[in-house]
């Protein structure tokens, strides 16, 4: 309905058609789209979404192995641990501010997720019930988190790309890390191994529904490819993450938890069982193990941190009061 040839032809939210092909052709040429270009609206807004959730997850996510700080078997596991739940922290913090080069305030994005409004990975809301689940964590989560972040450093949206290269960088001394752990039980008594065993058969499915809805059923899958927001489908990213993730787990001696799986010569790739789309969907929506938890303790910790924040702002002011005296008294 807009190819008529008009000139200055609007598209419905009210964007000119030629501004349109422009910015598509910056993207096309691979340029980076910094917070003062012009960009369409559905941009920013499928950007602060995708962001915004993406900093929740890192926030939220340190808590399922928060738990586990204090009761890490050892001083070097307790070390790494600390320093992995920090990254996270640290993670959340980039892309909170990559997120306000947008227009959306942090402040607004912290009040959403602890209203219970905004959306995080629903892995988070499982439960953490032995020290082999941190081990899973790490190989299997923070895995599937490299497989999605590492083509986000090529995000068509600069702040996004630039700090996911160090993320990435950190992500991957958190799978190693989980990794470590999965070995070490493996080899350990049979009791350890079974351990790990147990926290591989609970996280296996979970890990796979990390990579979203299949390409069929994902809502905003094409646009962000367009866009260069995504480079991959889920599905391709799913099966990447699957692939890479199999001989890890024959390895050191554990099992995937999925009779359907088998290497397929043709793909070159394996080929794996259905996943439960019912849970999947019931997690997202509020009803896993563990999201009512989630929001509470980061309810808690968000109301002990008011001192905090309450010190910051008023040492801000004094500062700034401290430099305007100065600058009337230069004057
Ligand atoms: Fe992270
Ligand atoms: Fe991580």
């Amino acid at each position: 309905m807009y190819s008529q040839g008009l000139i200055g032809a609007q598209t419905e939210t009210g964007e000119d058609e030629a501004f349109l092909e422009r910015f598509q052709a910056r993207i096309d040429a691979e340029e980076k789209i910094e917070p003062t270009d012009d960009m369409p609206e559905g941009y920013r807004r499928t950007l602060i979404r995708q962001i915004g959730q993406h900093a929740h997850s890192e926030i939220v996510g340190m808590l399922p192995e928060g738990n586990w700080i204090t009761r890490a078997p050892t001083l070097k596991r307790k070390a790494a641990l600390l320093a992995k739940v920090q990254d996270e922290g640290g993670h959340g913090l980039y892309l909170y501010s990559a997120a306000e080069t947008l227009g959306v305030s942090r402040e607004q994005m912290t009040e959403e997720l602890l209203a219970g409004k905004a959306k995080y990975s629903s892995i988070f809301n499982y439960p953490t019930l032995t020290w082999a689940d941190i081990g899973a964590i790490g190989w299997l989560v923070d895995g599937a988190a490299i497989m999605n972040q590492i083509p986000l450093c090529r995000c068509s949206y600069g702040p996004y790309s630039r700090a996911m290269i160090r993320v990435c960088k950190e992500e991957s001394f958190h799978q190693r890390q989980g990794y470590e752990i999965m070995m070490t039980l493996a080899r350990g008594s049979s009791e350890q191994k079974e351990m790990a065993q147990d926290a591989l058969n609970r996280w296996w499915w979970p890990s796979l529904m990390m990579f979203g809805p299949h390409d069929t059923d994902s809502v905003h899958g094409d646009q962000s490819m367009r866009w260069k927001i995504k480079r991959f489908s889920n599905d391709e990213l799913r099966q990447r993450f699957v692939n890479a993730t199999v001989p890890q787990a024959e390895f050191i001696g554990l099992e995937i938890p999925d009779p359907d799986l088998k290497w397929n010569e043709e793909k070159q790739g394996y080929d794996f069982g259905p996943i439960d789309w019912d849970e999947f969907w019931r997690v997202v929506r509020g009803n896993g193990p563990m999201n009512r938890e989630r929001i509470a303790a980061r309810r808690k910790a968000h109301e002990e941190g008011a001192w905090v924040r309450e010190a910051a702002n008023a040492h801000a002011a004094k500062r700034k009061a401290r430099a305007e005296a100065s600058r009337i008294a230069a004057e």
